[in-house]
């Protein structure tokens, strides 16, 4: 199998021990606490079930800004985005053990117990400097951004061992998997080339496509379709209503064993290129050798160019970083003259009226009125429940 990102054996920071777990949660209560913001927990799941691999805790500033700016540590691992725990509690010392309490889940419960290392102030221009490596935009109307420049300018760096998966676990039971989980079940399956699609978004039929043609072209065992399970932006299509979409639409069009259905507990970033990469990282850690990216992967508005998060790869991942492989999409839709799913690419005699296009703006006004769209461009099952959904919200709304 697929190494794990940066280290022979995949280091998840849950403490999996129950003893040993049941004690740091006695020690957490006696200990001073700091309250996450959402951004820095969902770098405790994440670093939790093994996804950011081989990272031991949160970065330092001379990580993160060395992060944002050249993709790489300090001590040279190749890493695309700073995780960081950045807040604005000033009661927090260096050299203390602390309770790191869970933003998300009512109470406040203790998520992790971490060893600050160092307590550093970060500078607006520090601060601008990694918006823009990132994000490539300062703009505060770009969602990730706007977060990230809310997260505080206090960094609390330092190894962490996590105790729960804050509300994945429980409110996501089928659907929620660690990287752990799910190198086991591939292991299990005795799947060997395995293709991750990334999504936040329900499944339409260029989606469900996308899924066939790679796992036709690179001979793949099975797809994992691994959706992200945090916060998104206001109007995205919350996980619960997407996952039952996802799982429709893999029940009635793909053969049985070749689909894994899972998710991860991360908030979306919306950083493009940057976030493609993160993804290929933490893609490889959960034991997939290829990882599709499409059109506009990871973006928002008009951020990015259309394959931005594509040519990242061969521009700015040095070469032999990953072991993982990207299977580049190109814009993907139904061709009315040859009466299925291609790629543009492939269809370089058609004009735009030749593809079934729609706006995601269109789709949502058909669906919040109840009208399907066509079955060219959605699943009739696919697009009853995300109608339902529609028409509830509109039903509240109005
Ligand atoms: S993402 O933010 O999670 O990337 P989304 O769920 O919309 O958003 O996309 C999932 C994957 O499908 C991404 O790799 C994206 O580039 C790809 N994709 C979505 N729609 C298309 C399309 N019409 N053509 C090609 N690729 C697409």
């Amino acid at each position: 199998m697929i190494k794990p990102y940066g280290s022979d054996q995949l280091n998840p920071l849950f403490v999996a021990d129950d003893a040993q777990r049941s004690a740091l949660e006695a020690e957490a209560e006696q200990l001073p606490s700091l309250l996450l913001n959402s951004a820095a927990a969902a770098n405790a799941v994440m670093l939790a079930g093994g996804y950011f691999n081989p990272l031991t805790g949160y970065m330092n500033l001379a990580d993160a800004m060395s992060v944002s700016i050249e993709m790489k540590t300090s001590d040279g691992l190749f890493w695309p985005v700073p995780i960081v725990n950045l807040t604005e509690d000033n009661s927090v010392s260096a050299g203390s053990r602390i309770a790191l309490r869970d933003p998300n889940v009512e109470g406040h419960p203790v998520l992790a117990v971490m060893e600050v290392n160092a307590v550093e102030e970060v500078s607006e221009e520090q601060i601008d400097l990694m918006a823009i490596n990132i994000f490539g935009t300062l703009d505060g109307n770009h969602p990730g951004v706007a977060t990230f420049k809310g997260l505080g300018r206090k960094l609390v760096s330092g190894p962490i061992q996590v105790l729960n998966f804050s509300y994945f676990a429980s409110e996501f039971p089928d659907t929620f998997r660690t990287a752990v989980d799910i190198r086991a079940e591939i292991a299990e399956r005795g799947w060997e080339t395995v293709v991750a699609f990334q999504t936040r978004n329900p499944m339409h039929r260029a989606h469900e496509e996308l899924c066939r043609m790679a796992m036709e072209q690179l001979e793949a065992d099975g797809i994992l379709i691994h959706m992200l399970l945090g916060k998104l932006k206001p109007g995205d299509i919350p996980a619960d209503v997407r996952d039952a979409s996802i799982r429709k639409m893999v029940e009635l069009y793909f053969p049985a064993n070749t689909v894994m259905v899972t998710g991860y507990g991360f908030d979306m970033l919306y950083a493009g290129p940057r976030e493609a990469v993160l993804h290929a990282v933490f893609r490889q850690n959960s034991g997939c050798t290829h990882l599709i990216v499409g059109r506009d992967h990871a973006g928002v508005g008009d951020y990015y160019g259309g394959f931005d998060a594509q040519t990242i790869f061969d521009e700015k991942v040095p070469a032999g970083a990953l072991q993982l492989e990207i299977f580049k999409a190109d814009h993907t839709a139904y061709s009315k003259k040859l009466d299925k799913v291609v790629m543009m690419k492939d269809a370089p005699d058609h004009s735009k009226e030749d593809f079934v296009l729609l706006s995601g703006t269109k789709v949502r006004e058909m669906l919040g009125q109840g009208i399907a769209p066509p079955p060219e461009f959605s699943r009739p099952e696919v697009a009853k429940i995300l109608s339902d959904y529609y028409q509830a919200l509109d039903a509240k709304a109005g």
